[in-house]
């Protein structure tokens, strides 16, 4: 029995979420390993709609152990809020179901605003980013003068630790000529949320290990997806984190077999949101049709989600980068009433053929997709449970995907639904 990890494979909201909570009801612990709360999962159960930011999406069935790993960056506010939020829609959430690594680093409210000060500050250079602090965060993990969790219990050595943390980030406030942060005020507000979120903190990597050693079956939620990984995506209009699989282990703190099988969630066409390449974006009807049918607009920003065809040969990349055993094909429906559809299979770029997205924002901008065209179905595939439910042209055009992006397809969504699900393949099979 394998412990799976599901990570996006292009730029995020390929449907993690969904796959995560169709999944979790035969895993008994769901751990988030990278991100914070830009990310935005959606679950959608009879009519009754979800929406995730930094609680592992296993939370809202009830009986599992959430966790959120050290890889996550933690704005402890938005933490409460969104767990509020959800106790509203009747989900029970309590230090028995959710524990969070004491050694995360926090997201703190002059991380946001630096965010969003820089984002104005590069005017059309901007990265569009979620403005949630997220790159700031990670910037301050990596500069060793994070406030960690467990820092929240230590009220006597916080002071300390914050006049550390603002002597860098006061001093780049002036240049952005906006107030210094008052130290006393930071104290205060640390201290009141602790008494919120302390109670959350625990050693992750020994629970981890625990729940390892007794058989429990592990599920990791990765956030965003490979092309807005700091590493391998379209840099810089990336996210600052490690999304790849391997980041579930780094992130948990379980080891490198943490994991045993990789599920990359792959959308059956292409989106992105915020600014960045787009070999294959759509901006005229038949963009704006994907984006309507498909309701492409952010859970997290309510932007509006940029929609193009499928790119196989960006997706073949990611499959490889992430080390991807089999995927699961997501918002087929949305196709269901295009008359052809186009699928991009490598690129040219100064009459240079390329099989695959070369680096370098140089080359990424200015590259022309290669495409093939296939013949639409015009019938419904929404809510398809089985493979027998699917008109024969959706059939080809699916196992041409799995042709060109050279991986197993393990699993169709045919809607929003949690259980509209084609499954051809269990990843805990391995
Ligand atoms: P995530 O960030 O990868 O979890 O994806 P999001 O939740 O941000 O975006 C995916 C959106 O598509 C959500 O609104 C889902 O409810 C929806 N969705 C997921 N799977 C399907 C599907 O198979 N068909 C349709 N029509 N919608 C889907
Ligand atoms: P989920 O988990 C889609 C994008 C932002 C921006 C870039 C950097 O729902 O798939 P950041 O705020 O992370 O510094 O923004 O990354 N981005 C996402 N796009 N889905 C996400 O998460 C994203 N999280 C970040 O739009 O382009
Ligand atoms: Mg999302």
């Amino acid at each position: 029995m394998a412990d799976v990890a599901v990570i996006g494979a292009q730029w995020g909201d390929e449907g993690k979420g969904k796959l995560v909570d169709w999944l979790s009801a035969r895993a008994e612990v769901v751990v988030r390993f990278q991100g914070g709360h830009n990310a935005g999962h959606t679950l959608v159960i009879d009519g009754a709609v979800y929406k995730l930011s930094l609680l592992p999406s296993g939370i809202v069935r009830g009986g599992k152990m959430s966790v959120i790993g050290n890889g996550v960056v933690i704005d402890p506010w938005a933490l409460v809020a969104e767990m509020d939020r959800l106790r509203e829609q009747g989900v029970k959430i309590s230090p028995a179901n959710l524990v969070i690594a004491e050694n995360a680093c926090l997201i703190l409210p002059l991380h946001g605003e630096l965010d969003k000060l820089r984002e104005e500050a590069a005017g059309k250079g901007r990265i569009g980013t979620t403005g949630r602090g997220i790159g700031p965060a990670y910037e301050d993990k990596a500069g060793r003068r994070a406030i960690k969790l467990i820092d929240l219990a230590y009220p006597e050595t916080l002071p300390q630790k914050i006049e550390r943390f603002l002597t860098h980030h006061n001093a780049l406030r002036r240049g952005f000529g906006v107030p210094d942060i008052d130290k006393n005020a930071l104290m205060k507000a640390l201290n009141d949320i602790a008494l919120a979120v302390l109670p959350f903190a625990g050693p992750v990597w020994k629970l981890l290990h625990e729940a390892r050693r007794a058989g429990k079956r592990i599920l990791f939620e990765g956030a965003q997806g490979v092309l807005l990984d700091v590493d391998h995506g379209t840099y810089p209009y990336v996210t600052s984190s490690n999304v790849v699989a391997g980041q579930a282990a780094t992130g948990s703190g379980l080891g490198p077999r943490a994991v045993q099988y990789v599920l990359g969630i792959v959308k059956a066409y292409t989106t992105r949101v915020g600014e960045g390449p787009f070999p294959t974006e759509l901006e005229d009807a038949v963009g704006q049709k994907l984006g309507e049918r498909g309701h492409e607009f952010g859970t997290v920003t309510g932007r509006k989600r940029r929609c193009g065809w499928f790119d196989a040969a960006l997706v073949r990349q990611s499959l490889r980068i992430a080390g991807v055993d089999g995927i699961a094909l997501t918002k087929l429906d949305v196709l269901d009433t295009f008359d052809e559809l186009k699928v991009c299979t490598g690129y040219e770029i100064e009459g240079q053929s390329y099989d695959y997205l070369p680096a370098g924002i140089d080359r990424q901008t200015h590259i022309k997709p290669v495409y093939e065209t296939m013949e639409g179905w015009g019938d419904s595939t929404e809510g398809a449970r089985s493979w027998a439910d699917l008109p024969a042209s959706a059939v080809k055009y699916v196992r041409r995907i799995e042709e060109l992006i050279e991986c197993p397809i393990a699993l169709v969504s045919t809607s929003p639904e949690r259980d509209d699900v084609i499954l051809m393949r269990d990843p805990f099979e391995g």
